[in-house]
């Protein structure tokens, strides 16, 4: 039977890009995010796609998502995630630091909770992985609510590795590296002085050195698809270049 991957984030850079690869790989695709219209075109593209548009930000939000969806879920991919342009700590507003917390760490926790009848249902181990960051383990000046959600959803993560065995459901994290999206186009395009990397990662764009999201989405697939139990779960994911 045709495997479910649910990918979060679905409308742009990896997110898109694996709903392509997955689509390559004949998988059934629940892809969701808050852009209908490129939802529309990636389902009118790739075959066995199904959208779902939600803010995920939002308990409504991940309601819908599980509410949509009817059948046992094989692969969940969590890659949502927002990044807003830099600044530091003493100067962020309290309401954009929530944003980044109900954003990038609640859903690793509320919508995987929600969806634990759906992984529980597959026909072998379901398999979750969720898109983390260096930023999760370094402190970065000028992305500060970026690093801080980023580091509690990697732990979340890591509870729900453990947490998660009793539902034979398989969990690990997943680190992209540089990859050429609009979340990057927004450190390189920031001011040095807020965001010390800027010009760096400006070298990185000219020289073409950012991985292409298409190659990051392929070893995603490739994970979730081919590699076995132990590998899978065990494994400190990275994308090489
Ligand atoms: N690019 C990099 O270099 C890099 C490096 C390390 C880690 N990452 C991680 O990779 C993942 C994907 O990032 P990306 O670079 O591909 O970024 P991106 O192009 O900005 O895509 C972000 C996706 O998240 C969705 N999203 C944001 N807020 C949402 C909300 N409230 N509800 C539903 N969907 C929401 C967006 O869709 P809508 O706006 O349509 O809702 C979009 O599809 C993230 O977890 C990021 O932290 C990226």
């Amino acid at each position: 039977m045709k495997k479910t991957i649910l990918i979060t984030g679905a409308s742009s850079g990896i997110g898109a890009a694996c709903v392509k690869q997955a689509a390559s790989k004949d998988l059934n695709i629940i892809a969701t995010a808050r852009s209908k219209n490129t939802l529309l075109q990636l389902q009118k593209q790739y075959a066995n796609v199904q959208i779902i548009v939600a803010d995920i930000a939002t308990d409504t939000g991940r309601n819908m998502i599980a509410d949509a969806i009817k059948q046992p879920v094989d692969y969940l991919l969590h890659n949502a995630a927002i990044l807003d342009s830099p600044q530091g700590l003493a100067e962020i507003s309290l309401s954009d630091f929530r944003n980044h917390i109900v954003t990038n760490v609640e859903p690793i926790i509320f919508l995987t909770q929600k969806l634990i009848h759906h992984l529980s249902s597959s026909e072998n181990s379901a398999r979750i992985l969720s898109v983390s960051s260096g930023a999760a383990k370094q402190a970065i000046a000028g992305i500060g609510n970026y690093c801080i959600s980023k580091a509690a959803a990697l732990m979340a993560n890591e509870v729900l590795k453990v947490e998660l065995q009793k539902y034979a459901v398989l969990v690990n994290d997943y680190f992209p590296g540089v990859v050429d999206t609009n979340m990057q186009k927004t450190l390189r395009t920031a001011k040095t002085s807020t965001f010390p990397y800027a010009s760096e990662f400006n070298s990185l764009k000219q020289q073409g050195r950012l991985s292409a999201p298409l190659n990051v989405a392929a070893h995603i697939i490739d994970v979730f698809i081919n590699s076995d139990e132990t590998a899978f779960s065990q494994t400190e994911w990275k994308y090489h270049q």
